[in-house]
């Protein structure tokens, strides 16, 4: 064999050392927020704990001298990212684009949607519908127009979770930390304890599936629908028009009892029988569980904390 045809190193990064790494570097506060889920955190922690016990059973002798190199894997959208780097989701979608992986830039963002926009690599736009929902048409007419090719419809966050480790923390938006895409400077969000509990005043909670279709008319955007562990709610979504669904529970964040996220997947899979694509988000933390969740049938999935 020779160099050319030596295969990739493999490289098993250990997320656990990751994290610590990044806990020295961002702080107590930041890794509170980042880190953190509801009450007792038994989700979060029932989340990774799911994929574990899903085991894999391989079929053998089957041709694999040609395979596909996408990346199924797509950064989740997570809030905030000023905490973690200077230059906010400038940064993180740069990153996400060398790796090759769709960044999904969340509405919370601290930089504004059209300075993450441009440059290589694809960006989904994810929206929580605002009170004010002239600022949200004009928000996801400024995505479509700036090159973002779906929207992420959040709806597992009609409220807040208890969010233990954040108020512990003391977890406040740092008078320099701007979410441009959903309120002006001016706007008084950095009050309150805890930052969702805060900002969740701004967000509409009378909405229901037919703002799905409403969501998809005012930007001509696909909409995928996140936060979705039921198949009859699935099927709703796509009779309302969803043109994807991501089993999601908020990564452990808002309901602390819910169903682990694989646990929920072939339920959904098996619902949306092909007429809308599946996602899924919450604990994903090998390959392995990538390829657990398309073995179930989803089409790519989501990473939120690492
Ligand atoms: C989130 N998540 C989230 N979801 C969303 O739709 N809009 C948002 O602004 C945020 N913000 C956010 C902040 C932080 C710090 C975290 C950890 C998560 C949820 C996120 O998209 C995803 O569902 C989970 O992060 C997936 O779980 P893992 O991969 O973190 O275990
Ligand atoms: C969170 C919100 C911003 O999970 O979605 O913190």
């Amino acid at each position: 064999m020779n160099a050319a045809d030596e295969p990739p190193r493999p490289v098993d990064l250990d997320l656990a050392l990751l994290e610590e790494a990044a806990r020295q570097k961002i702080g107590e506060m930041a890794y509170a927020y980042y880190a953190g889920g509801s009450e007792d955190e038994r989700q979060l922690a029932e989340n990774v704990a799911a994929w574990r016990r899903w085991r894999l059973r391989p079929h053998v002798l089957v041709d694999v001298s040609a395979v596909s190199s996408a990346l199924p894997v797509i950064v989740a959208p997570t809030a905030l990212h000023r905490h973690a780097d200077p230059n906010g989701e400038v940064a993180s979608a740069l990153g996400a684009a060398r790796a090759g992986a769709c960044f999904v830039l969340s509405c919370l963002a601290n930089r504004d949607l059209a300075e993450v926009a441009g440059g290589p690599g694809v960006r989904w736009m994810q929206v929580y519908v605002l009170k004010d929902r002239g600022r949200t048409v004009e928000m996801v007419q400024r995505a479509a127009a700036a090159g973002y090719r779906a929207l992420v419809l959040t709806v597992d966050a009609p409220v807040s979770g208890l969010r233990r480790r954040e108020l512990q923390a003391n977890v406040a938006l740092p008078p320099d930390f701007g979410v441009p895409n959903v309120a002006d400077p001016e706007d008084a969000w950095r009050l309150g304890r805890g930052f969702m509990a805060a900002v969740l005043g701004a967000f509409d909670p009378t909405i229901t599936f037919e703002d799905i279709a409403w969501l998809a008319e005012v930007s001509g955007l696909p909409v995928v629908v996140k936060g979705v562990v039921r198949g009859d709610d699935a099927v709703r979504c796509v009779d309302a028009g969803a043109r994807g669904i991501d089993v999601s529970n908020h990564g452990g964040r808002q309901l602390n009892d819910g169903v682990a996220t694989v646990d929920a997947l072939s339920e959904v899979v098996d619902a949306v029988a092909r007429r809308a694509e599946v996602y899924v988000d919450g604990g994903i933390r090998r390959g392995g569980d990538v390829v657990k969740a398309l073995s179930i049938g989803a089409t790519a999935v989501m990473v939120g904390r690492p």
